[in-house]
């Protein structure tokens, strides 16, 4: 097991003192990251004594250490899970070879913007988050929010580290470019849409977390393959942390789906208008906004038939999420059968398999969602209440890859511009959606035994503590 040193400027288990060059540039951007986390990170709170997890190790047993603490002072690390003895390539035309400890010159370029683009989602969804506290539902709410933050925040801090250590000075740059861009900024939007979606209500922040984070643990798990063995590393112990924030999104939008249910069945009610009158978020609108935020989600894939995605592959960059599950680790040969647009029609195609990568993985990623959506159903079901939700057909509301040229219903048929114009607020979050949810968020600081009408409280609170500790002190 690596050393893990926690006393030092930045805690970090790479022996960062051993190299004083790269300990003094990271040092010298850190105080650039705390002068964003204050701009950009959570609004207010900064001062309160927050009860956070902060990771100390990368051991699987005790990696994390529960305390409160005050944000800024929260102790950001550089955590690589532990090296795998001889491992080698598991996939593309380097099967079987040693990994890399360096990066190959010839993939400098297509690494550093792998490292990047996956760097920019992390403050992004911090950018996205910022004023979510004034409005928590409940401090056991509050502090996941929180929680969610500093850890994105350490998770830019892995992708710097990379960039520092192994790509000179243009690294550096992208470092501070990282701090520079803003999520939702016409100018100097962040990278990828739906980091640039506002997400300024409790739902869609329950949504986001379930769904783009989700996006988020694939991305890992397909950097978790790379023959570039640092970001292999970086990225597992990155997953560690994800977990919690896709519970957080699961558990939130469950809270909120059973609240509603046991409303409904306890006041006999059906219409959406008679749960708005009890102050609940109606089914109905919880559909449009899982259709919105799933469909968003399923962009950061990528396209469809990607060259891209087949180089990385060939090149051992970036492999397929969980690669071990396929038979075939070349994927030199088959086909991945898809439907595709041909003069506005869909028919059926074979794509050779390495240029269907993104769509593997969206595969994987679309049947884990539905595995969480199937759970708000059976929550649905208990209460009686005849009502489903459901994923949209991914080719919905699109605006990357085959499908984003035309509209789809949430069945997937190809539907005229005059029938998406027509139908589109009764599948997506209309004006008075999002009014009818943001005045639901109130801006007070909750108590710690409050909870917001419109969701359930957990089932438990965090790592033993009761629901209604004082997660959040003043
Ligand atoms: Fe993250
Ligand atoms: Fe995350």
């Amino acid at each position: 097991m690596s050393n893990v040193m926690n006393d030092e400027r930045i805690p970090n288990n790479v022996n960062l003192s051993s190299d004083k060059r790269l300990q003094r540039a990271l040092e010298a951007w850190q105080p650039n990251f705390l002068t964003w986390w204050r701009d950009m990170g959570p609004a207010e709170f900064q001062a309160d004594d927050i009860y956070l997890r902060t990771a100390i190790s990368a051991s699987s047993d005790g990696w994390a250490h529960f305390d409160y603490v005050k944000m800024p002072d929260y102790r950001w690390g550089i955590f690589l899970a532990d090296p795998v003895q001889n491992r080698t390539i598991g996939f593309g035309d380097h099967i079987g070879e040693p990994v890399w400890q360096e990066v190959p010159g010839e993939h400098r370029n297509a690494l550093r913007r792998l490292i990047v683009t996956q760097g920019d989602t992390e403050p992004a969804s911090v950018e996205q988050q910022r004023l979510l506290g004034l409005t928590a539902p409940s401090m056991y709410d509050m502090r996941n929010l929180f929680q969610v933050n500093v850890e994105e925040g350490r998770h830019l801090w892995a992708m710097v580290y990379l960039l520092h250590t192994y790509f000179g000075r243009d690294g550096r740059e992208e470092a501070e470019a990282l701090l520079q861009r803003r999520s939702g900024d016409a100018d100097k939007p962040r990278i990828l849409g739906a980091f640039n979606e506002p997400c300024t209500d409790w739902l869609s922040f329950f949504m986001f977390t379930f769904f783009t984070d989700r996006d988020g643990k694939f991305q890992l798990l397909a950097l978790a393959e790379s023959a570039f063995d640092p970001l292999s590393r970086t990225t597992r112990f990155m997953l560690t942390e994800e977990a919690h924030h896709m519970f957080v999104g699961e558990t939130g939008v469950g809270r909120i789906v059973e609240r509603t249910a046991q409303q409904m069945s306890e006041h006999k009610i059906e219409r959406p208008d008679d749960a708005r009158k009890l102050g609940l978020i109606d089914l109905q609108t919880i559909q449009r906004y899982l259709n919105l935020w799933y469909s968003l989600s399923l962009d950061l894939f990528g396209g469809e038939i990607s060259s891209n995605a087949a180089h990385f592959f060939a090149t051992g960059l970036k492999g397929r999420a969980k690669e071990e599950e396929y038979a075939d680790h070349t994927a030199l040969e088959g086909a991945y059968p898809m439907e595709v647009v041909r003069e506005r029609r869909l028919v059926r195609d074979d794509i050779p398999l390495r240029n269907a990568m993104n769509e593997q993985v969206r595969d994987k990623y679309v049947v884990d969602c539905q595995r969480g959506v199937d759970k708000w159903n059976r929550m649905i079901e208990s209460f009686g209440v005849p009502f489903r939700l459901t994923l949209p057909n991914r080719r919905f509301h699109r605006q990357i890859g085959l499908f984003s040229d035309l509209h789809f219903s949430p069945s997937g048929d190809l539907i005229s511009d005059e029938a998406w114009q027509a139908q589109q607020g009764t599948w997506l979050p209309s004006e008075s959606d999002k009014a009818y949810v943001r005045s639901l968020m109130k801006p007070a600081m909750p108590k710690p035994n409050e909870m917001a009408h419109w969701l359930a409280a957990p089932k438990q609170g965090i790592r033993g503590k009761p629901v209604d500790f004082e997660y959040v002190r003043r």
